[in-house]
């Protein structure tokens, strides 16, 4: 583990609307913070996740619906293929968790590296192609209902 296990945010991962950024943000700092709790050893990081891996999912839950209820109202052509990659990875992470709580097999360091590779690349390449959709049909957030933003995720 060394700081290249550490992410930081980046404006090219910058999809242009501010509230998905800043969940981007606090989804990188989620990372970031179970690396971080992988440090001080194996026992540790066990107890670290027993505290916190839960509410780590539920903000990836949140942020996904925030995003595809984005999607939809902007109607996003790639809306469902987009949608059911979020969902796959939502099963992945909720079967790693299963078995973490399960007591099985599961080895925090390489969960937490797969979360890390997987919210980075799905931010720079598929919420980018909304991004760039946007760009191109100029949607801005004055397009996207004011409601739809403050009802979003409902966690
Ligand atoms: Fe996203
Ligand atoms: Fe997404």
């Amino acid at each position: 583990m060394d700081d290249d296990d550490f992410v930081k945010w980046d404006d090219k991962y910058s999809v242009g609307i501010q509230l998905i950024d800043d969940q981007h943000k606090e989804l990188i700092s989620l990372t970031n913070a179970l690396f971080r709790g992988c440090l001080a050893g194996p026992e540790e990081a066990k107890a670290y996740f027993s505290e916190t891996i839960q509410g780590a999912v539920d903000y990836v839950k949140y942020h996904f619906s925030a995003e595809e209820k984005i999607l939809e109202e902007i109607k996003f052509p790639g809306y469902e293929n987009h949608k059911s990659q979020h969902k796959s990875f939502i099963v992945k992470i909720l079967t790693d968790v299963r078995s973490f709580e399960e007591g099985k097999k599961f080895v925090p360091n390489a969960f937490v590296r797969y979360l890390r590779d997987w919210i980075l690349s799905h931010i720079a390449v598929m919420d980018k192609q909304y991004a760039d959709y946007m760009q191109q049909n100029n949607i801005t957030l004055g397009h996207i209902n004011p409601g739809i933003l403050a009802k979003s995720g409902g966690a």
